[in-house]
């Protein structure tokens, strides 16, 4: 069952609370939150009082998705302020600092992931995958919505698939950046679980539509 969650980072931010209940009315499975810190990427979005916002105006899943430098300085905030799921870049510190960022949101009772740029190799996933229930998998360089699928990640995405089937224990394959109804089924194809979407959601007037129309052919593969 392939999951999708639209990227609120091409929502309205004057209406964060409504265009929430429009993705949930419209068939969207998780939230997904992109927070950038001007450092890590070369843009600036949301931080916490807007995830702490946002936790009061929906029960969806909150997937955060952290596009910050040394996150293991953040990541206990970022639970305290709704997520329920929180994603780190393994380029953003230390393997070591990664860990122990992994080791705060488990004890705080929250999902964990890891997250890879373009540029880095599927095997930098492996010394955290026994502590992990995700994998997002970036598809585009990471810093704005609206680009163009990088469909040379493809293979890597696959690679990914056969690391996580082959270690214990149940993970979730994500994929960011590009997704749309024509790229997503070459995802799904690939092993991914779960669809990031922002502007093939959010830049469409009927949300509902464009959901469907991802899900759909995924189902078709
Ligand atoms: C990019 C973000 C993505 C982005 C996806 O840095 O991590 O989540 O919002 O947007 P689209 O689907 O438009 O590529
Ligand atoms: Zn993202």
């Amino acid at each position: 069952m392939i999951k999708i969650a639209p990227s609120i980072l091409s929502a309205d931010f004057c209406k964060l609370g409504s265009e929430a209940a429009e993705i949930k009315a419209a068939g969207g499975d998780w939230l997904h939150v992109d927070v950038m810190d001007g450092l890590f990427v070369p843009n600036i979005s949301i931080g916490l009082p807007v995830l702490k916002s946002l936790r009061r105006a929906t029960d969806m899943f909150l997937d955060v998705h952290l596009m910050i430098d040394r996150p293991l300085r953040y990541v206990q905030r970022f639970c305290e302020c709704g997520a329920d799921l929180v994603n780190v870049h393994v380029e953003a510190d230390t393997e070591e600092n990664i860990r122990k960022a992994i080791e705060i949101i488990k004890k705080n009772g929250k999902k964990a992931g890891v997250t890879i740029k373009p540029g880095t190799k599927a095997e930098a996933i492996v010394p955290f995958l026994d502590d992990v229930d995700l994998v997002l998998v970036m598809t585009v360089e990471p810093g704005f919505g609206g680009q163009r699928f990088m469909s040379d990640q493809l293979p890597k995405l696959s690679r990914v698939r056969v690391l996580l089937d082959e270690a214990a224990g149940d993970r979730l394959l994500e994929v960011d950046g590009g997704v749309d109804a024509d790229t997503a089924p070459l995802c799904a194809k690939a092993g991914a679980e779960v669809l990031v979407a922002g502007s093939a959601v959010f830049g469409r007037a009927d949300r509902a539509a464009a959901i469907h129309a991802i899900r759909d052919n995924c189902n078709m593969i």
